[in-house]
């Protein structure tokens, strides 16, 4: 199974509902796709730092999940020029090379003018400093307070501006195709000895 991180624990977040948007997108392409939360992840890490020997059972349960997951979806905030701090501190709790290596990973940024681009891209030197396969085709969200605005005629706030949709499903649907081929070739984390 696939997973969506949602790279924040901030209450509220806009994060969370691309996240629950691109579950959606999965669905409708035939696949089920779990959400990891940070807000629950935290409760763990706040507990005490437990690089590399997890105990805490929140943060066992998504850390174990990460190194079984077939491919990692990232939805990233931009915080002060970079990824929020919780999404780093979680990322440094995972082991190494298990939960990293050769796992493909799909990123999607979101922000004020740049969409989100620097967190991204601090997030594929991380994951590429750690051998994993990173997606080339990554989706930035600009502004994402008006695109996620509620209104009389969009009570939720739905993201609906459809060069942006388009640009979901198909890094959707060519992620899938991306972590197949790797499985095939025998590339992937799950097929391949580390
Ligand atoms: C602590 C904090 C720092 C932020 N720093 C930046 C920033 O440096 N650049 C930017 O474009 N947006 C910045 N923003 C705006 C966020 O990217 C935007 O509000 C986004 O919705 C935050 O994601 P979230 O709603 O999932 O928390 C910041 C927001 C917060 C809460």
């Amino acid at each position: 199974m696939k997973h969506i991180l949602v790279g924040t624990d901030r209450v509220g977040s806009n994060s969370k509902r691309i996240a629950v948007l691109v579950q959606e997108i999965y669905k409708s392409l035939g696949e089920d796709v779990e959400l990891i939360e940070l807000q629950d992840v935290m409760k763990g890490l706040a507990a005490s730092a437990q690089y590399g020997n997890v105990t805490n059972p929140e943060l066992k349960i998504a850390t174990e999940k990460i190194e079984k997951s077939d491919g990692l979806i990232i939805v990233c905030p931009e915080y002060n020029g970079s990824m929020p701090g919780a999404l780093k501190y979680f990322i440094d709790h995972w082991r190494y090379p298990e939960a990293f290596d050769s796992r493909p990973v799909c990123l999607i940024g979101l922000g004020g003018m740049f969409g989100g681009l620097r967190p991204v891209e601090h997030l594929q030197q991380v994951f590429g400093y750690r051998n994993a396969y990173i997606f080339p085709q990554r989706v930035f969200l600009m502004n994402v307070w008006n695109l996620l605005k509620k209104s009389d005629v969009n009570p939720e706030g739905r993201l609906q501006d459809p060069l942006l949709l388009g640009l979901m499903q198909k890094q959707a649907q060519d992620f899938r195709t991306f972590v197949d081929a790797l499985k095939v070739a025998k590339l992937h984390a799950s097929t391949k000895s580390i």
